[in-house]
């Protein structure tokens, strides 16, 4: 799958990181009961590697993996859970592949076990609990005795526990099961957000407080970089990418994959090999910009100020800038409302949360294109 010939666009180019994924679960299996909570900021790779290595990984390991996206259902994540188990325990009794489907249902039909039995041979012990909690806890035990495997249960988009009033709740029930279970599932937890996914881990005496270990997901490296670099040179043979250059720029894109392909496919379409002069021209094109003022021109006046404060690296809250915003009829600011402006752009996905960073716009080219577009002085005469 490595090899150059099969491949005939950028994106075609794919990483695999097995190493990872087995190292991943050699944690899981060295410490049964306590599940690994990946940290990583947002569309850096997490989904698809949970979905790309650590499946395969798994099932290779005779693990079952279930994956859950808890974002789907923020009001009830349990319940996300539990449908996530009950989907993989209806393939335990009706494998997918329809040759499986026959299989199972002729065994049936031979079995002659009566007529109460649905096509497929879905047993009669269906009593699963009502009560999400229980019927969690049922249905790991269930899943584990019938598939004969132990479960890696995947978690994605976790921090979304946090953000509602029931979150507390589940993350106490989630924790029960998986330590009442804990020689049948094992658990890994992502979440794309990562200053929310850190404080739901670290508030003290949460329920989740030194529960999970805490795991920094890295970013590709150069491998990456050097792929579409040799892929460059295959449509323009005359031409070479400067690795360096490549990763200048996707440290300063967050290291995010998709987006760096958008760039390499911009300079490779354009046939230019300057990185900066890739990062302007993509930053100038109109289908980035119309999106990016979009997005600004959603935002309520205040947020829009702060917005540009953070984009030329002031100090969003300090007293200078409390100052200068309180002067501002839109605006009115106070040190409250700043804050209040800030959390709902985080919430939004706008902005992130760094420990030890503070707040900056999440996309970097987002921050550049408003760095560019709006200066300082805007605020005080156009808000
Ligand atoms: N290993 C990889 N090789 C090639 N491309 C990748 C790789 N990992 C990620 N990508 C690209 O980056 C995109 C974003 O990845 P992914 O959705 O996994 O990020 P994420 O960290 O889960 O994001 P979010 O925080 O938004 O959930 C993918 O759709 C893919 O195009
Ligand atoms: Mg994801």
């Amino acid at each position: 799958m490595n090899n150059n010939s099969g491949m005939n666009t950028f994106d075609d180019i794919e990483i695999r990181r097995p190493e990872l994924a087995i190292s991943y679960l050699g944690f899981l299996k060295a410490q049964p009961g306590r599940p690994i909570a990946l940290f990583a900021p947002r569309r850096v790779g997490k989904t698809y590697f949970l979905d790309g290595d650590l499946t395969p990984a798994a099932e290779k390991m005779g693990f079952l993996p279930v994956y859950a996206d808890l974002w789907l259902h923020r009001a009830s994540p349990l319940e996300a859970i539990n449908q996530a188990l009950e989907e993989s325990l209806d393939d335990v009794y009706v494998p997918k592949s329809n040759i499986g489907k026959l299989g199972k249902t002729q065994v049936t039909k031979i079995g002659a076990l009566g007529a109460s039995l649905e096509l497929g041979g879905v047993p009669a012990r269906r009593d699963l609990p009502e009560k999400p909690e229980l019927r969690m806890d049922s249905l790991i035990a269930r899943l584990a005795a019938d598939s004969r495997k132990p479960i890696l249960l995947m978690l994605g988009e976790i921090q979304s526990l946090g953000h509602f009033s029931g979150g507390e709740a589940a993350i106490a029930t989630l924790r029960a099961v998986l330590q009442k279970h804990k020689k049948k599932v094992f658990a890994v937890f992502t979440g794309s957000s990562q200053e929310a996914l850190g404080e739901m881990m670290m508030s003290a005496g949460g329920p989740m407080y030194q529960f999970a270990q805490l795991l920094t997901f890295p970013f590709l490296e150069t491998e990456f970089l050097e792929r579409l670099a040799r892929h460059y040179t295959q449509v323009h043979p005359s031409k070479t990418l400067e690795i360096n250059g490549l990763k200048k720029v996707f440290a300063h894109i967050g290291f995010k994959p998709a987006l760096m392909k958008d760039i390499v496919k911009a300079m490779s379409a354009e046939g230019i090999t300057d990185v900066d002069v890739a990062l302007t021209h993509y930053i100038n094109d109109e289908r980035n910009f119309l999106a990016w003022q979009s997005v600004f021109n959603g935002l309520q006046p205040l947020e829009q100020a702060v917005l540009i404060i953070l984009a030329h690296a002031i100090a969003p809250m300090s007293k200078d800038t409390v100052a200068v915003l309180a002067k501002i009829p839109t605006v009115k600011a106070t040190l409250a409302k700043i804050r209040a402006a800030l959390d709902r752009m985080r919430k939004a996905g706008i902005l992130s949360n760094p420990p030890k960073i503070g707040y900056m716009i999440e996309d970097r080219l987002f921050r550049d294109y408003i760095a560019k577009t709006y200066m300082p002085n805007y605020i005080s005469y156009n808000l």
